[in-house]
């Protein structure tokens, strides 16, 4: 019978055995399906077992220390931070075409992980990856296993061949609701284990127009606010996700204090969903939705407006870009 305690020896077992002596690797996403894998993985093997977490810089505010500080405190696990921020805003320069930024986002990304797995298995030669591969991941690829290739929808290609692992999916049999309870028993932090789906692109799909880091800046004051916010109001588990997205090349006239102002507008956009294929507007309760106006108009200087977005997937998708 499914209680967290018989899955996690269950896997426990089943790792040890599959790995024996072999050194692992993970890329931690910043995301729960990653975490909970690794944790697991670090449960049964110990410091055989290698992180990695690429700070792209498009994380939201507290998301990298989350995975730098929180979860290797509650693992122990050996983690290694690439910090590829001057990377990835480098290569960002200039565009705003919503699917050149993904195709940057997942180069980059898969870039900067091959030449640290190159590294760590020049130190110490590495077999296996893990994957946070859930079920219905599995069902949606037509349950095929075999060597490293990241998932598809966090934007990166395969590894190349002479760069090639065996996979470790302890999560391939569980739902999402379990992966966050295995999550909890093994230690992780709430916050972590409850997070809502966040983009593999990060924030660059929520500045539109083109990326630089004072825009990042402003954002994440932004999106910490409004999530601030829902938490406090007890309703981060009624919504799906809370993008908060900047019209970075729009502006308008304010009025603040004794002047005029011209900043840039913000877009809430908290969604209800069950799989993201479909979503309705989530009906905040106003008292909610004038906390943060509120808020982000006082604290975000560059910030004069804040509007909601009230579109149903379809016809209007849960991301701007
Ligand atoms: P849309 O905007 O298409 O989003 O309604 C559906 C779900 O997918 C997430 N999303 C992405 N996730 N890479 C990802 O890993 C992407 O490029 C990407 N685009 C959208 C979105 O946050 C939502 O959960």
């Amino acid at each position: 019978d499914w209680t967290t305690t018989n899955v996690v020896d269950e896997q426990v077992e089943l790792i040890r055995q599959q790995v024996g002596d072999k050194q692992v690797l993970c890329a931690l996403s910043g995301g729960v399906d990653s975490a909970v894998a690794a944790a697991l993985v670090s449960r049964a093997i110990g410091d055989q077992l290698t992180c990695v977490y690429v700070d792209h810089g498009l994380q939201r505010s507290g998301e990298s220390d989350q995975i730098e500080k929180d979860f290797v405190a509650a693992t122990g696990t050996r983690l290694e931070v690439v910090d590829a921020e001057d990377q990835f805003l480098g290569a960002l320069a200039g565009v705003t075409d919503p699917e050149q930024k993904r195709k940057i986002v997942g180069r980059e990304f898969i870039r900067t992980f091959e030449a640290t797995a190159r590294k760590l298995d020049a130190d110490r030669h590495i077999e296996f990856l893990v994957q946070g591969t859930l079920y219905p991941d599995v069902v949606e690829s037509g349950g095929g296993t075999g060597t490293a290739n990241i998932k598809s929808h966090h934007n990166v290609g395969g590894l190349p061949d002479d760069l090639q692992f065996s996979l470790i999916e302890p999560l391939r049999t569980l739902f999402k609701d379990e992966v966050r309870e295995l999550g909890i028993a093994l230690g992780l932090p709430e916050t972590l284990v409850y997070r809502h789906p966040f983009p593999g692109p990060g924030l660059s799909i929520r500045i539109i127009g083109e990326v630089t880091k004072d825009r990042l800046e402003i954002l994440r004051a932004a999106d910490l606010i409004a999530r601030t916010e829902l938490t406090a109001a007890g309703l981060d588990r009624d919504i799906w996700q809370f993008p908060v997205v900047l019209l970075a090349d729009v502006r308008s006239v304010g009025v603040q204090g004794d002047g005029r102002t011209y900043g840039h507008p913000v877009v809430l956009r908290p969604v209800t969903s069950e799989d993201a294929m479909t979503a309705d507007w989530a009906r905040l309760p106003y008292e909610v939705l004038e906390k943060i106006s509120t808020r982000i108009t006082n604290e975000v200087d560059e910030i004069n407006r804040v509007t909601v977005d009230i579109t149903s997937k379809p016809p209007g998708t849960i991301e701007w870009e």
